[in-house]
């Protein structure tokens, strides 16, 4: 067997990084990486399975590429579409030899060495009740400027819908002292940005009691070199004032909050178990918006819950008005296995939850396009993300995460990864143009 892999990555952005794991743990054990599927020994799919749509395209590509099996051509499995149908993947794709969820991944140079022996059906599935957190020795990040650290894996809060706490498993936390000295060494590497990643990121609870959440982004975001950190994903149940406090006395905490409500209505978040009413979360909003800085704020919405009616879509909607969000993730309601929501009548048809989709989008596309124009001769620092030279363009990333496109009278293009303010001359619901002010 060839040691040159490929990997694909669906899902989340915990799931992007621990890809950047994978890839630094196969690299370790002398394996090369390839972008081109048909030149790899070994194709690994990193797999979603928070929706079926995302669960149905791990099945599509295995089925594309099956034919490559024929090759000598090696496949895993691996993420939470392999932690949720476990061994069942082997009957549905008898040419898969790895199958393992995110907990395992610590022991990925075992499973690969019974691979190169001639195993088949190699599994790493036991260990998703575990208490250790998984970071791997290797990490191949695939940004050199901006990177991200899990503060804390899997999901206790079991909302009705989710399978996130059974393909995650149960939540923990790394020790502060830890995130710290990972987040110093990319600092020396070069790092200017930081994404603290969690399913519930301030759900984080140091397990050697040293910081709170609050405290841990304070102590990253003042660390010599770091200019930018951001945070991902609020829970609202867990979303403390000192949050707020912390952004509004740490420069360098970017100016966003991803807070999810999943719904305006308080009878479909009860049904949902999200353990919050709309005025629990409203009041968060209002102490986000009592800052004195100008934080964005943005959400998941899911549409067509059991049970919903129109009464509590219109519920939704006027949250979207009340809330003012600078954008919104919005989903229709996806049936999973394990969950409890699935023995709830799914009654909803798809034309119904496409149609209160759209009526969510166009309106919180009004309230973007207002959000936006404010910005209007505003003068911002962005991080430079790409150059777009079809149009003579550079594109940049707001502290609030917002796409900035902008024109620069310099000879030389600014560097991916430096910082430029610009000035902003247009805007557009979804981004700004601006020129760089010299
Ligand atoms: N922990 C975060 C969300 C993580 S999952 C939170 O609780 O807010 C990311 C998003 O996927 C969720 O916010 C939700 O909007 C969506 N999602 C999860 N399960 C879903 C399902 N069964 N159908 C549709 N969308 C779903
Ligand atoms: Fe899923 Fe709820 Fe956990 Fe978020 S809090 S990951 S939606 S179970
Ligand atoms: Fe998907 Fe697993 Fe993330 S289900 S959203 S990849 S935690």
């Amino acid at each position: 067997m060839s040691k040159s892999f490929y990997i694909e990555t669906f899902g989340c952005q915990m799931n992007a990084h621990d890809s950047e794991k994978v890839v630094g743990t196969l690299e370790s054990q002398g394996y090369v990486q390839t972008q081109v599927e048909d030149e790899a020994g070994l194709i690994l799919y990193n797999t979603c399975s928070i929706r079926d749509k995302a669960e149905q395209k791990v099945f599509h590509r295995l089925n594309e590429y099956k034919r490559l099996q024929g090759e000598g051509k090696k496949f895993a499995v691996i993420g939470c579409v392999a932690q949720q149908e476990g061994e069942r993947i082997f009957d549905k794709a008898p040419y898969v030899s790895i199958v393992a969820g995110s907990a395992s991944y610590r022991n990925l140079p075992a499973m690969l060495a019974r691979l190169e022996r001639g195993d088949s059906r190699i599994t790493g599935l036991d260990d998703k009740q575990t208490t250790e957190t998984f970071e791997t020795p290797f990490v191949a990040r695939t940004n050199q400027h901006r990177g991200y650290i899990t503060i804390i894996e899997g999901c206790d809060k079991f909302c009705a819908y989710c399978v996130v706490p059974y393909t995650r498993g149960n939540e923990r936390s790394r020790s502060a002292a830890s995130v710290l000295e990972e987040a110093r060494r990319m600092a020396d590497a070069g790092y200017t940005e930081i994404q603290l990643l969690g399913q519930n990121v301030n759900s984080y609870r140091d397990p050697s009691r040293q910081k709170t959440f609050a405290e841990l982004l304070h102590a990253v975001a003042t660390l010599p070199g770091i200019r930018r950190v951001r945070f991902t994903t609020s829970h609202p149940r867990d979303f403390t004032r000192d949050i707020v406090d912390v952004i509004d006395a740490t420069p360098s905490l970017c100016d966003h909050v991803h807070l999810p409500v999943q719904s305006g209505s308080s009878d479909v978040l009860r049904k949902m178990d999200r353990e919050y009413t709309r005025d629990w979360y409203l009041e968060r909003i209002a102490w986000i918006k009592s800052a004195q800085r100008d934080i964005s704020i943005t959400s998941d919405i899911i549409v067509g819950f059991p049970g919903e009616t129109d009464a509590d879509l219109e519920q939704t909607a006027t949250l979207l008005d009340e809330v003012g969000y600078d954008a919104i993730f919005a989903f229709k309601y996806s049936p999973r296995p394990n969950t409890p929501a699935i023995s709830m009548a799914d009654s909803l048809s798809d034309e119904v939850k496409s149609a209160r989709l759209k009526v969510l989008l166009d309106r919180q596309r009004e309230i973007q396009r207002v959000n936006y124009d404010r910005h209007r001769d505003q003068v911002m620092e962005l991080m430079i993300e790409s150059h777009n030279t079809q149009r003579n363009q550079v594109v940049g990333r707001s502290t609030q995460n917002k796409t900035v496109n902008f024109t620069t009278s310099q000879p030389i293009l600014p560097a991916i990864g430096s910082y430029q303010t610009v000035r902003i001359t247009q805007a557009f619901p979804n981004s700004l143009l601006g020129e760089a002010v010299l």
